[in-house]
């Protein structure tokens, strides 16, 4: 018996209760307007300026601006379709794994119980919002995905690349994620599927993977490369009759590409280098070039700089969306809520030690220096906006000390463990010091993040919106799509890409409401402030 089991058992003596509803959400409101197709809103968007006056008195002027926005979201979620560079990987088996999992309702026994497949992780399958009280004063909560029409992982075809030759079985094997007895009936659903070769180039990956590197696209011309890539997403798609296509990198860390005039600093150089084989052309850029010419959105889940200055101009000429960099799963997440909750309540974080340890191939391949750079680079910088964010704490350009350590560890294979220490200085100087002590597969972590990717990259590029003029105008022709560079998904990334001028966020917290309040946005629902007015302040 656990302390609250009692409680529990008398839920009704609970002070607030709570229903999660399953069904599809429908808005009623006049703002908001279900077509066949289309689910059109009216949606009021209040921002605020702040003018900061110069001299020592540093007071602020502020006024708010209201828009109002048109949204309008086509209600069809299409068939879509998967691409995975590094299909044959830790986390390219994990994803297809769960996905084959679930579709066939797998169970599979361990000594502590049998099992059933979820998609636990995912925002998209298992998280819930928040949409109001009902008629009994109970909170409704509803999935992520009820609220507007979204692909079913069930539903997603997966394809994809690796430059190693094993089949999805033995890789998944290898990969030793999944439990002995969940792979054994996977078997049959894997062992046929061989990813299709991969571009490579041994100049932007660890010697250590070389073994490893028995399927590659018969080619040291990056043209050739990218045509074939290309070629394979076209096939892909008409094979399997699909109608959108997410490709999204899951492959090794690569080392950075040389960024440089003349050679991929415009979308044009960047082709005319990939027809030259020019070297600082990376595997990862010619994918991503493939992807956007292709049409589809390319997401990026390793630190490395593929969207070198030539992507993401090709990315806006083409309207193709991109996300990136580097997932955000185990313990750059952590950090992301711990400095957000300390500083965020006025506790200065002075230093954050934290150590990594495990022993997957990822790893393996971060052992090499030069490919460690870009994995250090990015793991560090994410409390940045929160620590700017508080001038009080922190003087201008002052920051916490910040040390990560990671370090390979064979035995323990995908099970990574993780400890972090932050001392901080609380009131009066007194210290405050937090230990966590985390251990998780990594790809469990990671896989409903690549899931999740994928369907918010085929909805978001469903979504169309324009501005009204200040006498509430709009011309049908000026709807358009939200910008290329998906920062609504920032909460899925370590250094999120933004459009110009838009700051970077790192706090979790403020993440999940952005990708909430965005879905909000499209069914016309204000955005959740947690004021609970009518409660604190009744009519
Ligand atoms: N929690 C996580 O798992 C996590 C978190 C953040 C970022 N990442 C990143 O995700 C990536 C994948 O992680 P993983 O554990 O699955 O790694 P992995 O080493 O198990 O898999 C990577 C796969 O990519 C393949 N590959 C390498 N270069 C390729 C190329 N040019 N074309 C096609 N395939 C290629 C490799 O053969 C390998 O099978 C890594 O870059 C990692 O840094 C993972």
């Amino acid at each position: 018996m656990t302390d609250n089991t009692e409680i529990r058992a008398k839920s009704s003596e609970r002070v607030s209760g709570a229903v999660t509803a399953r069904g599809n959400v429908i808005v009623n409101c006049t703002n908001v307007q279900y077509t066949d197709n289309e689910i059109q809103t009216r949606y009021r968007y209040e921002r605020v300026t702040a003018h900061v006056d110069q001299g020592d008195c540093e007071n602020v002027q502020v006024s708010t601006i209201q828009r109002f926005y048109r949204f309008k979201t086509k209600k069809q979620a299409r068939k879509l379709g998967l691409m995975q560079v590094g299909w044959g990987g830790n986390n390219g088996t994990t994803v297809t794994a769960a996905v084959f999992a679930n579709r066939h309702n797998l169970n599979w026994c361990t000594r502590e119980a049998t099992h059933m497949p979820n998609y636990n992780g995912s925002l998209t399958q298992a998280a819930t919002l928040r949409l109001g009280f009902d008629e009994t004063g109970q909170d409704v909560f509803v999935p992520f995905s009820s609220l507007i029409p979204m692909v079913a992982p069930n539903d997603i075809v997966l394809g994809g690349w690796d430059i190693s030759g094993c089949n999805l079985a033995d890789a998944t094997d290898r990969a030793q994620v999944l439990e002995p007895d969940l792979r054994r009936q996977l078997r049959p659903f894997m062992e046929r599927i061989t990813p299709l070769p991969g571009a490579f180039d041994r100049n932007f990956i660890a010697k250590n993977q070389l073994p490893r590197t028995t399927n590659i696209i018969p080619s040291e011309q990056k043209q050739v490369q990218l045509d074939t890539l290309r070629e394979n997403i076209r096939q892909f798609k008409s094979q399997h009759n699909l109608e959108f296509v997410v490709v999204v990198w899951t492959a090794n860390s690569e080392k950075y590409a040389v960024e440089s005039k003349g050679v991929n600093d415009t979308a044009d150089n960047l082709l005319s280098s990939i027809s030259s084989s020019h070297v600082e052309v990376s595997p990862s850029t010619l994918y991503a070039v493939a992807a956007i010419l292709e049409g589809c959105p390319y997401i990026n889940g390793s630190p490395q700089n593929t969207f070198v200055p030539g992507v993401l101009e090709l990315a806006r000429r083409e309207k193709v969306m991109i996300c990136g960099d580097d997932f955000k799963s185990g313990q750059t997440k952590m950090k992301s809520v711990l400095a957000d909750y300390l500083i965020g309540c006025g506790i200065k974080i002075k230093t954050m030690v934290t150590y990594n340890h495990l022993g997957n191939n990822d790893m393996y391949q971060l052992t090499d220096e030069v490919m460690w750079k870009p994995k250090s680079a990015s793991k560090s910088r994410i409390i940045e906006d929160i620590v700017d964010a508080n001038g009080l704490l922190y003087r201008h350009g002052e920051a916490p000390d910040h040390v990560v350590v990671v370090k390979y560890v064979p035995f323990l294979n995908d099970s990574k463990r993780d400890v972090s220490e932050y001392t901080s200085e609380t009131f009066m100087n007194c210290h405050y010091t937090t230990i966590m002590h985390n251990t998780c597969l990594d790809s469990a972590l990671c896989s409903p993040l690549i899931l999740d990717l994928a369907i918010f990259a085929e909805l978001f590029s469903r979504v169309e919106y324009c501005v009204e003029d200040c006498n509430g105008n709009f011309k049908p022709e000026d709807y358009t799509s939200m910008d290329v560079a998906l920062s609504v998904l920032a909460f899925y990334m370590k250094i999120p890409r933004t459009p110009p001028n838009e700051p970077i966020v790192n706090a979790l917290g403020r993440q999940k409401s952005c990708i909430e309040n965005m879905l909000r946005a499209l069914v016309g629902l204000p955005p959740e402030n947690h004021l609970l007015l009518e409660r604190k302040c009744p009519e």
